[in-house]
């Protein structure tokens, strides 16, 4: 236990800063040794604040404090602790010069300055500015920064800071200088600098208003061949921005920076976005199209900030899915322009109901908005993101997009340079549409995953069909009783043919429901026979939806419904209960059903193939556990592992049919055709090998040595590991880890296949890959591959009755967590589940809780998840 209890953030206390910072004034001089950080801040009273505070205090951490002088004169009153610095009585208008000494070369944390191979690099939000020198370190503190970097020019001959270059030149002892200048205010969060020995890969972007913008890429000189796909998903997303939203760039730079260590995945400080090298460096030889698809959305994502976030930011960090939900929907909307709308949903409802719901479902469950916190770092949640972004999508829905697009235009005008609320965002959708959202809001307030409750009457004779639907949502740690939310329920139904049916005036075939009340019954007239109701369209609320389908009506959705999502849904509703029945007894046989739709799926052509391709993959044992109360991991992993064999068994000639005909095509191009086609075929592979299917393996090795793409090279390795060939599957291994043993990133996809499969990823396997030579503790992405990897997706082993993958897991976490607390804190998240488990798993989980918990000088941000996952 902590010697002193970490201190509770709530959202109630929120008052606004005593003092505001108009200028901030910076110089690094940076040396191998450490670093000295000149500041002079130009300060005032803020005339919105409580008249009572008249102490300047301003936060830093981990700093060496070489200076304090105030208009001139050092300052003799103060008091430092290891949080804060307090100057008493100050003037109502001053200027601070505050001089700190850092060691950036020592920090492990990866938060405020710190270096990576061999470059100087920043990652201040939340809260990392503190540790590069005191200031008030909130949002809602926005000044205009002016930066002058110092250091060696043959190490570090490229310099970087936001805004644009304003003045450079060599200086003694082989050192040199770049100035320069931000001219936008902003909150420190996205303060930026980048020192190294870097290349550049220049484009350039001509805005809507004709203004051309620099775009730069800087990585080091071996990655020089990995940025053009960065670069034109940017220029991509630099258009969409304006077409769609009508927001234009606004400075005459815009660069972006790889860095091998990086605790997220992308930052966006203004002007310079800093990516972890894994969500940015990208060729046909050594990114797979997961990752080209990932990279396409995270530089949209990190461009849309600079709009949705920076222009206008959080007034304080309760405030964060202003940003980040809203950014999310955003580059959600983009990734579905630039591909297959319908797929993109499939992929981001599949992973909310995996991940989100289980959060929301947990101990760590908190509103979007949540009303406190211990550490902010726990708090960048699928919560806050994910269910963020959907619950932006829900406005977008009730809208329609035209009033969203008002909305959002009326945000921006109103809001441009301020720190503003959630509600803040509200009120101008309310305000630009004429609609009422005061019910709405509690999706902010309120945690927890709604349930709805749907069941249907049909009246032959009176010719009516009535749908009646409940509301309820399970107690979370905030708050035991909820009340009701505005959902948007899209509905259709449908017809014997699968036509859905005209249901108003205007031959409308669709509605879109609203649902305010705990229970409501929908009345649809001029019915002739019993529809097919298809429920929840598009997924257009976050909820989980109840209704007493029956297996014909769910293999008739599969192949009918006209909404490409609850055709996919239905499907994987139907192959639940399918392994659910077989689970609990009341099924002994695999239902007919599920493989004739799977075969129908397999021969529809007339179907985008990504999509075939989702709806071949049964449900994941993540998501099959989440369902379960008391889950056995190991009963549902075999269960669903029966279904693979007797589908792949059913469907041998088919699914070899399909092999053949979605040949690669050359050259590699990432565009929705090919991707689509080697996703299929990647997912027939798949299906071939799992069950040692003899031809699989002759494919499966065939298409390792001959792949001409990293893909089909890597899914062909993922087929191999994931099959019985024992012989095979380790040569495999072995043959690309000589192949590829120079590209980290390509190592670190090597990691993943290993510690995610049930065939080789045991206890034994990720032990040896923590030994192994190219893992490295220094690096969070080998961390994740390896430890976040086996315990998020590997449930077969993580969850060994004997508790073993517990106890591994608290090991790593305890052996992380005084180098970099954030990245403990996320890893030890698994555990927070324990209450969902068979009584022998819970146990020990909760065991190994316990053993972190009574370990010495816990971080604040471990802390934080493993109290709270503990408390009842
Ligand atoms: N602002 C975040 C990055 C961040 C989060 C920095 C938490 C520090 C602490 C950035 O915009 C972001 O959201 N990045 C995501 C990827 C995105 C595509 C959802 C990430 O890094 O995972
Ligand atoms: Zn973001």
């Amino acid at each position: 236990m902590k010697a002193e209890e970490p201190q509770t953030v709530y959202l109630r206390d929120y008052q606004p800063p005593a003092f505001l910072i108009d200028y901030v004034d910076l110089r690094f001089e940076l040396f191998e040794d450490g670093a000295r950080v000149h500041s002079r801040l130009t300060i005032r009273r803020n005339p919105e604040a409580e008249p009572d505070q008249r102490d300047l205090v301003l936060n830093g951490e981990d700093l060496e404090l070489e200076s304090l002088v105030l208009d001139g004169r050092p300052v003799e009153g103060f008091e430092a602790d290891e949080r804060t610095l307090r100057i008493e009585k100050v003037a109502d208008q001053f200027l601070l010069d505050v001089v700190t000494w850092i060691r950036p070369q020592d920090n492990t944390c990866l938060e405020g300055l710190y270096k990576s191979s061999g470059m100087f690099c920043t990652q201040c939000e939340a809260e990392g500015f503190r540790r590069i020198t005191y200031f008030p370190d909130r949002p809602d503190v926005m000044a205009r920064y002016r930066t002058r970097i110092e250091a060696d020019k043959g190490a570090y001959p490229i310099l970087l800071a936001n805004g644009n270059p304003v003045d450079w030149g060599d200086l003694d002892g082989g050192r040199h200088q770049v100035t320069w200048e931000d001219p936008f205010p902003k909150p420190s969060y996205l303060f930026a600098l980048v020192a190294g020995d870097l290349v550049e890969q220049r484009d350039e972007f001509v805005t809507g208003s004709g203004r051309t913008v620099e775009l730069s890429m800087y990585v080091e000189a071996r990655n020089q061949d990995k940025c053009d796909h960065a670069l034109s998903s940017l220029k991509k997303a630099m258009r969409w921005d304006e077409e769609v939203y009508g927001r234009e760039y606004d400075l005459d730079r815009f660069m972006i920076v790889a860095v091998d260590d990086f605790n997220m995945g992308a930052m966006e400080n203004k002007g310079l976005n800093i990516f972890n090298s894994s969500c940015v460096l990208a060729s046909p030889e050594t990114a797979t199209d997961a990752t080209y698809e990932q990279i396409e959305s995270i530089v949209a994502h990190e461009y849309f900030h600079n709009w949705s976030g920076n222009r206008v930011t959080c007034r304080d960090w309760f405030q964060l899915s202003l940003k980040e939900g809203f950014t999310v929907f955003r580059d959600n909307q983009f990734s579905a322009d630039m591909g297959s709308p319908t797929v993109q949903r499939i992929d981001q409802v599949n992973m909310l109901r995996t991940a989100q719901f289980a959060e929301d479902a947990g101990p760590m469950a908190h509103p979007v908005r949540p009303d406190s916190y211990i550490e902010i770092g726990n708090f960048y949640t699928l919560t806050v993101y994910e269910k963020g972004a959907e619950v932006v999508r829900m406005i977008h829905t009730l809208l329609g997009p035209d009033l969203f697009r008002e909305g959002s235009d009326l945000y921006f005008a109103r809001h441009d340079g301020q720190a503003v609320t959630t509600d803040d965002f509200v009120r101008a959708m309310e305000d630009a549409s004429g609609r009422d959202l005061s019910q709405f809001r509690l999706w902010y307030g309120q945690a927890g995953t709604p349930q709805l409750r749907v069941t249907d009457s049909f009246d032959a004779e009176g010719r009516s069909y009535t749908l009646s639907v409940e509301q309820s949502c399970p107690p979370t740690p905030e708050a035991n009783h909820k009340t009701p939310f505005h959902i948007p329920f899209r509905v259709s139904l449908l017809d014997s043919q699968g036509q859905p049916l005209v249901l108003d005036a205007e031959g409308n075939t669709e509605q879109v429901l609203e649902l305010t009340e705990q229970s409501h019954r929908f009345l649809f007239t001029g019915i002739s026979e019993r529809p097919t109701p298809s429920l929840l369209r598009g997924f257009s609320a976050p909820v989980k939806l109840e209704y007493p389908w029956t297996r014909d009506q769910l293999g008739f959705l599969c192949s009918h419904d006209t909404d490409g999502f609850n055709r996919w849904d239905a499907g994987q509703k139907l192959a639940i209960d399918v392994i659910q029945s077989l689970l609990n007894g009341h099924d002994t046989a695999v239902d007919s059903r599920l493989i004739d739709a799977f075969r129908e799926t397999l021969a529809d052509t007339s179907l985008d193939r990504a999509m075939v391709a989702r709806m071949l993959t049964l449900p994941s044992v993540s998501y099959l556990t989440e369902l379960t109360e008391e889950a056995d991991v190991a009963a549902i992993h075999q269960t669903r592992q029966r279904l693979v064999d007797e589908l792949a068994g059913a469907l041998r000639q088919d699914l070899l049919e399909c092999y053949h005909r979605n040949a690669p095509e050359d050259p590699y191009r990432f565009d929705p055709e090919q991707s689509a086609a080697r996703a299929l075929r990647n997912m027939v592979l798949k299906l071939l090998t799992a069950t040692g299917d003899d031809q699989g393996r002759t494919l499966a090795t065939t298409q390792f040595e001959q792949a001409a793409n990293m893909t089909d090279e890597l899914e062909a390795l993922r087929a191999l590991v994931n099959s019985p060939f024992e012989p095979e599957r380790e040569q495999a291994l072995t043959r690309f880890y000589q192949r590829w043993q120079h590209d980290p990133q390509v190592v670190e996809q090597w990691f993943a296949v290993q510690s995610e499969s049930p065939w080789v990823g045991d206890l034994n396997r990720v032990t040896q890959l923590l030994e192994h030579p190219a893992f490295d503790w220094k690096n969070p992405n080998k961390i994740r591959m390896v430890v976040g990897v086996f315990a998020g997706r590997n449930l077969l082993h993580f969850q060994r009755s004997d508790g073993a993958g517990h106890r591994f897991l608290g090991e790593q976490v305890r052996r992380l967590d005084a180098r970099n607390p954030q990245m403990s804190a996320a890893l030890v998240r698994p555990l927070a589940r324990w209450r969902q488990y068979a009584p022998h798993l819970r146990d020990s989980m909760r065991s190994e809780l316990q053993n972190i918990m009574a370990s010495k000088d816990l971080s604040r941000d471990l802390y934080e998840v493993v109290f709270k996952s503990l408390k009842q």
